[in-house]
Formats: structure tokens, C-alpha cells, sequence
């Protein structure tokens, strides 16, 4: 049987051995679920999802307590059009701001909302002429979406630097961060960035999908989402809930559904965790932190591929992935003539329609790397593509 070429990274990455270690010892050997039991199993169980929220809090300098764990980047980004909309009660919000280097996960949510009339207007951030944000054309705004590196162009976005042009205009502005290409490559550090809000998927930084970051910077002053098992701490009588010394909050609109929520981050975390993803994810940051992708391999293939003249490469040299189109030839049918070599790359829109618009193409195929991927993978992908165009 023929070897299969893995170079779609950037859509999700393999998985290495410690990862599928660690869940496998979990299902195997300590399952049990968190935050509701009093045997020593669960109690374990709770020490193993503290151990990763911990992980992941020093892997992108947060506190524990702005660490929730959801289903991944999409959830993330959805979810926080969801708390801001309770934040915001009936009354309806002005602005947001996105850009074209957006993934359709990081603007629909505010899209639909602008449809359903909660919103009022879009504005969008200029690209300079590499395709990158440019910080001096974030206007004034109240929501600011910031795709940190884009799935399809690979390039590493000044988010800090976009942030504080937001805060300068408004002081008030909510910042939401897609980080989910650019933790793969990038150390992440929210303190310096300045956001309100980060979102990131398990399964691109090899941990398992099912699982998903999304940091909350003031994640005990703002209202939960959602709701359920877990994120309160009682439930019913107000008198009750008025006499709980310990109870972060109380709300008394209404006695009868009067509730007292738990403390951040479990006041997020409505339902059961997905406990087995979560056990992979410290594992994942280990590796990850030792083995990030070798970028080598893409200035490797940027060099081959740029000197046949019918491809058109849209990134640059220095991109975390290559993406490209062929002359006289659909996205999806190069796509699917390299991957009938048993070489797996992304073709299509990539679910980032917005650049693809702007750049008068309908998609295009994209090769991206892993810890796993040799130069060799290269060389036979670069030989197939050849035989492809030519
Ligand atoms: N958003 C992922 C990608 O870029 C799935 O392929």
C-alpha cells in the first residue's frame, strides 16, 4: 500500500504518540466525569482537567480562571457573539469591525446578527499590500474581530499593535482574537496582545478535535452563556441563595429561577467537558512547544514551485503555508489530481471566502506542514504537481 503524504496540517494536524497515549490511559484507566463526583476517581479526574486549564493558562499567559473549554475555535467564536448579546440585554449594538483575512467561523456569527437587526453596521479593516492588517486603518469601533494569521495567506498579524489602534479610537472597544492558524507557529501572550477575548481548536496543535480554548478576560464580571449542570452553585430560593457566603453571584429577577453561579471558569462550562480531548491537550502543548512545524519544507516548496509558470503562489516565502491556483485549471480539480497520488492538501475556499473574493478566484490548494512531514514529502508532492500542470 502506498504512503499517504499528510501536508494538510493547517486543517487539522496528526496526532503524536503522547497525545493518544494520554487519552487512551484516560479511557482506559481513569475515566470518570468532573465536577460532580466525590469519589477519588472523579476527584482525580477534576485534577487532571485543572492540570490542563493550567497548561494552557501559562501556554498563552492567562490565568486559569479565563481558560474555558468549548468544541473548538468555531464554538469559541460563536459563543462570544452569544455573551456579548446577553451583555447587551435588548438593546442593540452599533458597530463591529472585521477584515477579508477572516475565516467564515470569525464573521458569520456577526453577520447573522446584523441580519437579525442586533446589529448595526460592518466595517472592515484595510489590507496593506502584502495582505496584512494594517493597524493604522482599524476604525473607531465597538467590536473588533482580529484573524491573527490567516488559513490561507500564513502570515502572522500584528495583533497587538491593531488592538491598541482599536483602544486609542475607543477605549471601550471588545476585541476578539482568532488565533486558531496562528498557535500553531506563534507563542500566544493575551496580556501583551490586550484582548477581551482568544479563540483557538485542539485538533490544529495536535491534541483531538472535540475540544477548543476560549480565553474571557473579565470571565468572572461577565454573564454566562449557557446553562446547565456544573456552572451553578444552587439553585432555587433566593433567601437560600442571599444566605451562600460563597456564591459569586446572585440574581433576583426573577425569585423563582434565582441562581447563584459558580466562580469562573466553571460558570462557563454548562454540561460535561469533553474529558478524553482534554486529557490529550497537555500533551499536545508539550509537543508542540518542542516540535513546532518546520518552515523550512514551505520556502522549500515556494522555491520549486515558483519557477513553473502556470502557478501562481499567493503566499510568501516566509508564509506558515503555501497556497496557490494553476493557470487554466479549477482549485478543486488540482486538488483532487494530487490527492489521487495519495497527497493530501486543502483545495477549495478553505472556508475563507472573503480573501478569495478580493483576490478574483474562486479557491485555491494549499500545502501546510507538520512535525511529521520530511523533505522528502515535499520533493515527491512538488514532482506530482509538476507532472500535473505541465
Ligand atoms: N479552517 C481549517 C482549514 O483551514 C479547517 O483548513
Amino acid at each position: 500500500m502506498n504512503k499517504i503524504i499528510y501536508l494538510d496540517a493547517a486543517a487539522t494536524a496528526q496526532k503524536p504518540d503522547c497525545v493518544i497515549d494520554a487519552e487512551m490511559d484516560f479511557l482506559r484507566n481513569s475515566y470518570a466525569n468532573a465536577g460532580r463526583g466525590i469519589c477519588a476517581r472523579a476527584v482525580a479526574v477534576d485534577d487532571m482537567v485543572a492540570r490542563a486549564r493550567g497548561r494552557v493558562a501559562e501556554f498563552i499567559n492567562a490565568n486559569p480562571n479565563q481558560v474555558v473549554f468549548t468544541s473548538g475555535a468555531t464554538d469559541g467564536l460563536n459563543r462570544v457573539v452569544n455573551i456579548l448579546s446577553w451583555q447587551m440585554g435588548y438593546s442593540t449594538m452599533s458597530n463591529f469591525t472585521v477584515s477579508d483575512i477572516d475565516h467564515h467561523s470569525a464573521r458569520l456569527p456577526w453577520q447573522e446578527l446584523m441580519y437579525l437587526g442586533k446589529i448595526r453596521k460592518m466595517f472592515m479593516c484595510e489590507l496593506d499590500e502584502n495582505l496584512d492588517i494594517n493597524p493604522n486603518s482599524v476604525p473607531k469601533t465597538d467590536f473588533l474581530v482580529i484573524t491573527a494569521m490567516s488559513n490561507v495567506l500564513g502570515r502572522a498579524q500584528d495583533v497587538a499593535a491593531i488592538i491598541a489602534t482599536a483602544r486609542r479610537k475607543n477605549p471601550n472597544v471588545v476585541t476578539i482574537v482568532d488565533a486558531s492558524q496562528y498557535v500553531v507557529h506563534e507563542k500566544i501572550d493575551v496580556k501583551k496582545w490586550d484582548c477581551d477575548f482568544l479563540v483557538f481548536s485542539g485538533h490544529k496543535i495536535g491534541a483531538d478535535t472535540g475540544v477548543g480554548i476560549l480565553y474571557i478576560r473579565d470571565s468572572e464580571t461577565l454573564f454566562p452563556d449557557k446553562f446547565g449542570g456544573g456552572m451553578v452553585l444552587h439553585v432555587g430560593d433566593i433567601d437560600v441563595a442571599r444566605k451562600a457566603s460563597y456564591g459569586a453571584y446572585i440574581y433576583e429577577n426573577e425569585p423563582s429561577a434565582s441562581i447563584v453561579l459558580n466562580h469562573a471558569p466553571e460558570k462557563w462550562e454548562a454540561g460535561t467537558l469533553p474529558l478524553t480531548q482534554i486529557a490529550g491537550l497537555g500533551p499536545a502543548i508539550d509537543y508542540l512547544e518542542k516540535n513546532r512545524p518546520n518552515l523550512y519544507l514551505i520556502k522549500h516548496a515556494y522555491d520549486e514551485l515558483s519557477q513553473i509558470p502556470r502557478i501562481k503562489i499567493l503566499t510568501g516565502r516566509d508564509a506558515a503555508m503555501l497556497s496557490f491556483v494553476v493557470d487554466g485549471m479549477h482549485p478543486l480539480d488540482v486538488g483532487a489530481m494530487i490527492g489521487a497520488n495519495n497527497i493530501c492538501v486543502r483545495a477549495g475556499n478553505m472556508c475563507a471566502s472573503w480573501i478569495h473574493m478580493r483576490l478574483g478566484i474562486p479557491g485555491s490548494i494549499r500545502i501546510s506542514v507538520g512535525p511529521w512531514n520530511t523533505i522528502d514529502d515535499i520533493n515527491k508532492t512538488i514532482d506530482v504537481i509538476k507532472k500535473i500542470v505541465k
